[in-house]
């Protein structure tokens, strides 16, 4: 079956959604296409920070009045090594910015309530999505539906927000783009834990024995991870050793211990730091994990996704209103810095806080750099300002 639109999406992550939200409003047809089913999109358990330049295009989306309502307000966090702990008070060190904690997933489920009431299109389920003849000036999105017919959609722009192992990516031609990619020597074993918080904020500790965290999807439900070696698996993990690890590397002098509880869930992740030069060819347009991966230490990977719907929501929408395509035309290029800033503070961030066995040297300077951190108020306001959020580049248009 042929059919035709404006904006073609591939994938309903944040950066798909949050995209064809923004279109919509300004008036912009748009069609999301999404390999998994319903229920899979909206359960993925994934971190959850939103940092305020987020916040603020979810809310010109008109989709942030949960948010408000259930997320937790974040003005500091506190940092742990060495037995001891300094809380980092955000609100009062950079003026301005707080963070959100509220899970991606109830952001996804946002942004698909929003759109059942628009009624625009979006399937679910769909296979071999293919994007052709993107150098034209009509590109086309072969693929089939859940029900294995095979559809065509004509449209003037493909936005590749279909995640690392997407097909949009790959379908720009290699010969074009610069890949750039860093693994770490480490993977975090994550949790979720029927047992209370034992603060509001959240905790990052460096230990000699590797990093850890707290933090908290509810009252009563902890999120705590653990640095675990890249091969690690899951089943070297059994709840003891879990709490033990945890108790010792997160214990710090006049601190509570951690509230031990079931634990309902585990995973690992592994850590990665990627690119992709350029974001755009022809008529494609890569956003969100399609075009870059995050180490998850400073949680940057959904407010990446949404740093760059600004920016692509902007050039599209300039297009249509305005008939002028210099925005559009030059979203690779000022998406790219804000990535590149994002990228320089995931790992910095990420070596700062994990430990790499055998590294001794290593383990004094990261020792120093944290003192050097805690010691000084200019660093932690730098700190703060990246962790926090760096501001979006696109303009908000309704
Ligand atoms: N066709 C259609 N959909 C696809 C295809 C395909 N060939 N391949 C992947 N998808 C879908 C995935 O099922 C997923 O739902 O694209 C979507 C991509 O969504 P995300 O992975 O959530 O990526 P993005 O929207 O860029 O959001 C970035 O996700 O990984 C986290 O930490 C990251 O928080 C960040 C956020
Ligand atoms: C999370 O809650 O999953 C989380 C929060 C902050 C981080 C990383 C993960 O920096």
């Amino acid at each position: 079956m042929k059919s035709d639109t404006q904006v073609a999406i591939i994938g309903a992550g944040p950066a798909g959604l949050l995209l064809g939200r923004l279109l919509r409003l300004s008036g912009i047809d748009n069609v999301i296409l999404e390999a998994r089913d319903r229920h899979y999109v909206e359960n993925r358990l994934r971190a959850g920070l939103l940092e305020q330049p987020t916040v603020d295009l979810l809310d010109a989306a008109g989709t942030g009045e949960r948010l408000h309502r259930e997320g937790k307000f974040h003005e500091g966090f506190e940092l742990r090594f060495g037995g001891r702990s300094t809380r980092i008070d955000m609100r009062e060190l950079t003026g301005r910015a707080i963070t959100i904690l509220y899970p991606q997933t109830e952001v996804v489920k946002d942004l698909l309530a929003a759109r059942d009431k628009t009624g625009d299109p979006i399937a679910f389920e769909v296979s071999d999505v293919t994007p052709e003849d993107i150098e034209g000036d009509r590109p086309t999105v072969r693929y089939r539906d859940a029900a294995g017919v095979a559809h065509e959609i004509r449209a003037d722009f493909i936005a590749g927000c279909d995640g690392f192992h997407g097909v949009c990516r790959p379908a720009i031609p290699a010969s074009l783009t610069k890949t750039f990619l860093r693994d770490y020597p480490f993977a975090w074993f994550g949790i979720l834990a029927d047992a209370p918080p034992i603060s509001d904020e959240l905790i990052y500790a460096h230990h000699i024995r590797g990093f850890s965290m707290h933090s908290m999807r509810s009252d009563k439900v902890s999120r705590l991870y653990l640095q675990v070696a890249p091969d690690d698996t899951i089943e070297n993990w059994n709840d003891e050793r879990i709490w033990t690890e945890l108790q010792l590397r997160m214990g710090s002098e006049g601190s509570p211990r951690l509230n031990e509880g079931p634990i309902l869930h585990k995973s690992i992740t592994p850590m990665r730091s990627f690119v992709t030069e350029p974001l755009q060819h022809g008529r494609l347009f890569l956003a969100g994990d399609a075009a870059h991966i995050v180490p998850p230490t400073a949680a940057k990977g959904l407010n990446l996704a949404v740093a760059d719907v600004s920016v692509l929501s902007d050039g599209l929408i300039t297009f249509y209103k305005h008939g002028d395509r210099s925005v559009l035309d030059g979203y690779s290029h000022l998406a790219l810095q804000r990535i590149w800033r994002a990228q320089e503070f995931s790992r910095a961030m990420t070596e700062l806080l994990h430990h790499v066995p055998g590294q001794e040297f290593d383990e004094r300077l990261q020792r120093a750099r944290l003192e050097g951190l805690v010691a000084s108020r200019a660093a932690m306001t730098t700190f703060c300002e990246n962790y926090t959020g760096l501001p979006f580049a696109g303009r908000i248009h309704h």
